[in-house]
């Protein structure tokens, strides 16, 4: 058995950690042979309600997981930590747009860059979940310059598999046939879900849909407001489909994209598409077993992508510069 994993989840007494730390302790994150030092962080209110999570989590009798540190100190939480999983933030409520969250999230996450780049290894992968997702990795990232700019990622692989899933309904196929669909940009309403690219059982999408007019309104606006459909339904923010993604994302990043595909991931931008360098915006990724993730270049882009690629970098330049203000001031 190799040396365990240290796994940091923030928010680990709310929604989305109940729905996720049993799959990452069970072993369908990081492999069945990897065991788990599993560090949960939450705020000191919450400590009563992680102290029940952390029974249940002794209760399913898992064998990979060596070691559970709940806490709500920031600097044991981080100590030399290999992931960190940061969700805790607060969650919108109907008729908010994610970015609404940013005067109260967007310290969470300088406090916790700072926290990053004085404590965790160097070496740490950091996928940032609470919202709004892409500006919270930004100033994360910015407050731990020790750490290399590409191991900060946001989640938008739950806008992909929302996309997957459209696609295939709306053809009759299983979501496993669709492959290669993009999330362009940030995890908000501006994001840009684009099968130009993609496959349906190896044909192009666009030829198997055959229709235009659907892709280019009512697929691109059911994706990008699927997460305010589920707070109208659940009264809640997603929280089943979030952790699956995450688990889609950190089993990718560590394992491997299977042979010619790519997902979509909140990355540093290096400039590639013409986006500002910099910013975390989300673009389709390939990662070798084992490897670091390379951007997918060479991809066409038309006019009617490329002004939804612009217009989701606007936003999230806006955000950036907001939240650079909130963290300064
Ligand atoms: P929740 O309210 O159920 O849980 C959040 C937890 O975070 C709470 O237990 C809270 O006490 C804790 N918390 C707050 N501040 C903290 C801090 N400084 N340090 C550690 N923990 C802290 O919310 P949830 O449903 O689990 O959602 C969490 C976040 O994830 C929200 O911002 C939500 O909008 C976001 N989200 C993102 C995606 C995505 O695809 N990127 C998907 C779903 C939800
Ligand atoms: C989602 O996409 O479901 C989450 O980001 C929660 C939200 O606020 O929409």
């Amino acid at each position: 058995m190799s040396k365990p994993l240290r796994v940091l989840v923030t928010g680990a007494a709310g929604q989305i950690a109940y729905s996720l730390l049993y799959s990452i302790a069970k072993g369908d994150v990081f492999g069945p042979d990897r065991p788990i030092s599993l560090v949960l962080l939450d705020i000191e209110a919450m400590m009563g309600v992680l102290k029940g999570v952390v029974m249940e989590l002794i209760d399913c009798a898992l064998p990979l997981l060596t070691e559970i540190i709940p806490t709500s100190d920031i600097s044991m939480a981080f100590k030399d930590i290999d992931v960190g999983v940061l969700v805790g933030a607060m969650p919108r409520r109907e008729g908010m747009e994610r970015k609404d969250l940013l005067k109260a999230n967007v310290k969470i996450f300088k406090q916790q860059g700072q926290a990053l780049d004085q404590f965790a290894k160097k070496n740490v992968k950091v996928i940032v979940v609470g919202n709004p997702a892409n500006t919270n990795a930004f100033i994360c990232k910015k407050y731990a310059p020790s750490i290399p700019p590409q191991n900060f990622t946001c989640l938008t692989r739950l806008d992909q598999n929302r996309a997957q899933s459209q696609i295939a309904a709306r053809v009759g196929v299983s979501c496993q046939d669709v492959k290669n669909v993009i999330i362009w940009g940030n995890h908000s309403s501006t994001q840009f879900p684009d099968v130009t690219h993609a496959t349906l059982k190896g044909k192009p999408v666009l030829e198997v849909v055959k229709d235009d007019n659907w892709i280019k309104n009512e697929f691109i606006s059911t994706v990008q407001t699927r997460g305010a459909a589920v707070i109208a339904a659940r009264k809640l923010s997603s929280a089943m489909s979030a952790a699956k993604a995450i688990c889609d994302h950190l089993k990718d990043w560590f394992h491997g994209t299977p042979d010619g595909q790519w997902v979509s991931m909140g990355i540093t931008s290096d400039g590639s598409y013409g986006i500002e360098k910099g910013l975390i915006y989300s673009m389709p990724v390939k990662i070798g077993a084992g490897q670091e993730y390379t951007i997918v270049q060479g991809l066409s882009i038309d006019d009617f992508a490329r002004s939804k690629m612009d217009a989701t970098m606007k936003e999230l330049i806006e955000e950036r510069d907001a939240a650079l203000q909130t963290c300064e001031a």
